[in-house]
């Protein structure tokens, strides 16, 4: 093992999703965003990481309210697109095509597989990243595409893994975990 300076590599690939902040009617942008995570079941809550510098950063802080948009694998062009410049200088709404929220005034991209609307409950100030917490007011998916007990069907759609700039995966190949036996009984059932 050798020491590693971009530690974070060593989480990656994770999903990457678009960040929808701003208000329907006054400001809307996209980001794109891999640093995402669910944070509690009751109350639903998920965080995101911004970096303070960017568009997204500023419209969250000022109306308080994202989205979390799950895009298939085949967009991830939109992706790094939308990961790759800023609202400030380009209209990424426009670009990738967006709705109004429908429990929040920031936007949804068009065509998005899954969506989470949220509102801001909480946030942690990192130097050059904010870590905001949303408390999630809707939750929707595709009904072909989504199963409630099992999540995604990845026999019918890809979700994009990012791993470093440039860099995607789609998800490998379904494990079943548990079926060896252990020691101490295997893990839970999801
Ligand atoms: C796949 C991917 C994932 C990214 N993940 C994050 C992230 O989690 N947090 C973040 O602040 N920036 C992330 N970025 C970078 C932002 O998307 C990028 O800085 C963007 O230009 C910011 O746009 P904005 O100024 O319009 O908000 C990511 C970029 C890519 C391509």
């Amino acid at each position: 093992m050798r020491s590693v300076e971009k530690f974070y590599l060593l989480l990656h690939p994770r999903p990457a999703y678009i960040i929808g902040s701003g208000r329907w009617g006054e400001r809307v942008n996209f980001m794109a965003a891999s640093w995402v995570t669910p944070v509690a079941e009751e109350p639903p809550l998920v965080g995101v990481a911004v970096d303070v510098e960017s568009y997204t950063h500023e419209l969250i802080s000022a109306y308080g309210e994202f989205t979390v948009n799950v895009l298939p694998l085949d967009r991830v062009e939109d992706i790094y697109y939308a990961g790759s410049r800023s609202g400030r200088e380009a209209d990424k709404a426009g670009a990738l095509g967006a709705v109004r929220g429908e429990a929040v005034g920031a936007p949804v991209v068009r065509g998005a597989i899954g969506v989470l609307e949220c509102r801001v409950a909480g946030s942690y100030e990192a130097e050059d990243v904010t870590f905001f917490v949303g408390r999630v007011l809707a939750a929707r998916a595709d009904e072909e595409l989504f199963d409630e007990r099992r999540g995604w069907r990845l026999g019918k759609v890809d979700l994009p893994l990012h791993n470093w700039g440039r860099g995607f995966y789609g998800v490998g190949r379904f494990v079943l975990a548990g079926s060896r036996g252990r020691r101490g009984g295997g893990p839970g059932r999801v």
